[in-house]
C-alpha cells in the first residue's frame, strides 16, 4: 500500500503549561483533500506548525510519505515536498503581484538565493515559472498591481499560487476564506477545488460550507484532540460534533 502523504502520532504540544495538542494522530493518504475544523484554541494552526517544522512537538511523531520529519527543517519539508499558507498573510504588500511570485519561485531555486531580487528575472528559469503560476491562477492581469491594492479575495489567490512555486505533494491552508466576502469565499473554493487531484490538501476552515465542500473527510479538532473524523455528511450529522461545535456555530449565526 502507499504510504501516506502525512502521517501524525500521538503528537503534543504545550505551551508553557497549556496544552495545545493532546496526543494528536492523524493520516491523510495521497491525493486526498481533508478539512480541519474546530472551536477557536483548539490547535489547529499549531498542527500545521508542528508538520511545517516551525514547532517540534514535545512527543510523538510526523512523517511526510513514510519518511520520519522528526528532526527535519522547515526547509527538508519544503524540499520533501510540504506547501502552506499561513493565518496572517505572508505577502508583501508593497510589491507587485508578479514581484511576489517571483520572490516565492526564486526562494526555491538555490542558484537564485544570493541574487538581489530586482534582477531574479534574469535567474534561469524563474521568469517563465512565474508566468506560469501567474496565468494559471489568472493573476496575469493584475499582475503590475501593488499588491495592498488588490481586493482580499485575490491576495488569497496570490497566496495559494505562491505556496505552489515549490510544486508541493502536500498543500497547507490555513483558514483561506477568513475575512471575504460570501462570494469571494466560492470563488477561493473553486480555486482550491481546481487544485491538482495528486495534489494532498489540508485545509483549515471556519466556514462550513467551505469545509464540507472541500474536504473528503472532515477531522474536528477541540481541546487538542481530534473529537471526530469521517466523511462531510457524516460529521454534519454527528451529534458530539454539533454539540461542541457546530451547535456553538449556529448559535452565532
Ligand atoms: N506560540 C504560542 N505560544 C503560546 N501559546 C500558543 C502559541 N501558539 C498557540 N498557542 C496556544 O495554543 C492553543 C492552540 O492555538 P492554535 O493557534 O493552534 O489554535 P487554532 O485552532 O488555530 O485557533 P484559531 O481558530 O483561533 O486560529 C491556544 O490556547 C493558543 O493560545
Ligand atoms: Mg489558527
Amino acid at each position: 500500500m502507499a504510504e501516506p502523504a502525512v502521517s501524525v502520532q500521538d503528537v503534543r504540544v504545550t505551551f508553557r503549561g497549556v496544552t495545545a495538542l493532546d496526543g494528536v494522530n492523524l493520516t491523510v493518504p495521497a491525493g486526498q483533500r481533508r478539512a480541519l475544523i474546530g472551536p477557536n484554541g483548539a490547535g489547529k494552526t499549531t498542527l500545521f506548525n508542528v508538520l511545517s517544522g516551525v514547532i517540534r512537538p514535545d512527543a510523538g511523531r510526523v512523517s511526510l510519505f513514510g519518511e520520519d520529519m522528526n528532526r527535519a527543517s522547515v526547509q527538508a519539508r519544503a524540499q520533501k515536498g510540504l506547501g502552506r499558507t499561513f493565518q496572517i498573510t505572508n505577502l508583501l504588500s508593497d510589491l507587485s503581484v508578479r514581484d511576489n511570485v517571483m520572490l516565492a519561485v526564486a526562494a526555491v531555486k538555490p542558484s537564485a538565493r544570493i541574487t538581489f531580487w530586482r534582477s531574479l528575472a534574469t535567474v534561469p528559469g524563474v521568469a517563465d515559472r512565474t508566468e506560469e503560476l501567474l496565468r494559471r491562477w489568472e493573476l496575469w492581469g493584475v499582475r503590475d498591481h501593488v499588491v495592498s491594492e488588490l481586493a482580499y479575495g485575490q491576495q488569497r489567490v496570490l497566496e495559494i499560487a505562491m505556496a505552489l512555486a515549490s510544486d508541493p505533494r502536500v498543500l497547507l491552508l490555513d483558514e483561506p476564506t477568513a475575512g471575504l466576502s460570501k462570494r469571494d469565499a466560492a470563488m477561493l473554493t473553486d480555486v482550491a477545488a481546481a487544485l491538482p487531484e495528486s495534489l494532498s490538501l489540508l485545509v483549515i476552515e471556519h466556514d462550513m460550507d467551505v469545509a464540507f465542500t472541500l474536504g473528503d473527510v472532515v477531522t474536528v479538532l477541540a481541546d487538542g484532540k481530534v473529537l471526530a473524523e469521517g466523511p462531510p455528511d457524516v460529521i454534519r450529522a454527528s451529534p458530539v460534533v454539533i454539540e461542541t461545535y457546530l451547535g456553538e456555530h449556529d448559535d452565532a449565526a
